[in-house]
């Protein structure tokens, strides 16, 4: 049985527990995509609230490749020299650095979700078909030049995220921002090798995939986030996810995050507490390969029930840590395990009081432990 607060390791990378902060957009940089102290009390927090890995938001690849023009990026030295302070401010804490790397594709080129008013491009987007997303403008097919250019530009990020220091790399594959768009058959239309069948449509992801892998070094973890479904009708579907995941285990991906939806306005998710865990369960089966368990999983009893169901092997949390950073150390004394599994050493004396208390109210603490 996997414990909530046992160590994880894959490769040459172990997470101290199996709780991750989720990568999570904060749209708070200035228009040049190099991560600011917002972002590092976003990430320091958590991981000194006890997370064994802190995933940093998508991080654009390339400038047309951001969702808004606040977001990060990791396409320069000046972008990863402020990543490489947050980087080491997270490993300080015990916690692992991961980083995802991301392109927007047709959902590149907006504003914040905060920023009200009409949706003014800021460039145009490119995208495997000429195919809009409702509501956002028609994209550009890519050639064949932007294709090769564009899984350059992933391999260039993950150098760039090494040198940063990061231990985990994780491609965006989800959410309906460029891979996913090749992958599923309601985006991509086109009918040359990177489209038509399953084989074609998910060319592209396994190509960055391939590349990457080779890109970096062995005992950095590669991980995929994908949508297990787009929650359409003839769009990508759990079994394509399955058998995704299945060959990018053998290119060297050691890990799926597993989350759903994003490409398709027309989506019918079945949202419900721990909604996309079914898809996490049905690629670790299938695929036989660590999954990582995503959305609306809040409270600690149903993080370790998922994990005692053989139903994920990590637990990656999001707006919960928003609310509550310190949801891991809540966890610990929750689910009486040692605070101390999960805490740095200067924050140790408040937890431990804590579990005490918790662990045994009748008891009573002498004044010098409080
Ligand atoms: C503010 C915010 C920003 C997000 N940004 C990203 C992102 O950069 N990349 C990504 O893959 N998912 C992103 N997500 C989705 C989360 O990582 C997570 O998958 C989703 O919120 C479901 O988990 P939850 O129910 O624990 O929030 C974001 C979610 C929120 C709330």
């Amino acid at each position: 049985m996997n414990d909530l607060f046992s160590p994880f390791t894959l490769r040459g990378v172990t997470l101290k527990n199996r709780i991750g902060v989720s990568p999570m957009c904060m749209y708070s940089c200035r228009d040049d995509g190099v991560p600011t102290d917002w972002h590092m009390q976003h990430l320091v927090s958590r991981s000194v609230g006890g997370a064994g890995l802190v995933i940093t938001e998508a991080s654009a690849v390339v400038p047309e490749g951001r969702i808004t023009p606040a977001d990060v990026g990791i396409w320069n030295d000046a972008q990863m020299e402020a990543h490489a302070r947050i980087v080491a401010a997270v490993h300080a804490t015990g916690s692992v650095a991961g980083i995802q790397i991301a392109h927007a594709g047709r959902k590149a080129s907006r504003a914040a979700p905060w920023v009200h008013g009409p949706a003014v491009p800021s460039w145009t987007c490119m995208a495997p078909s000429a195919e809009a997303f409702e509501g956002f403008a028609v994209p550009h097919a890519m050639t064949e030049a932007e294709i090769a250019a564009t899984i350059a530009a992933f391999v260039a990020a993950a150098k760039r995220s090494v040198q940063a220091g990061y231990r985990f790399i994780e491609i965006h594959g989800a959410h309906g921002y460029l891979a996913h768009q090749f992958c599923s058959p309601i985006s991509n239309r086109r009918n040359d090798a990177w489209g038509g069948d399953f084989e074609g449509r998910t060319r592209f992801v396994r190509e960055v995939a391939t590349a990457v892998r080779a890109a970096i070094p062995e005992d950095v973890v590669l991980a995929l986030r994908i949508s297990h479904t787009d929650w359409v009708e003839g769009g990508w579907t759990t079994e394509e996810s399955v058998e995704l995941a299945r060959r990018v285990k053998a290119l060297g991906v050691d890990v799926i995050d597993v989350s759903s939806g994003g490409l398709d306005a027309g989506q019918k998710i079945l949202l419900g507490p721990g909604y996309q865990v079914p898809g996490a369960a049905a690629v670790r089966q299938g695929a036989d390969i660590p999954v990582a368990a995503v959305g609306l999983i809040t409270e600690p009893a149903q993080a370790q029930a998922i994990l005692t169901e053989g139903k994920a092997d990590l637990i990656l949390l999001a707006r919960v840590l928003l609310r509550e950073p310190y949801w891991p150390l809540r966890a610990a004394v929750e689910l009486g395990r040692t605070p101390t599994l999960a805490i740095p050493p200067q924050y140790e004396r408040g937890w431990n009081t804590l579990a005490k208390l918790e662990m045994d109210r009748t008891v009573a603490v002498p004044m010098q432990a409080l």
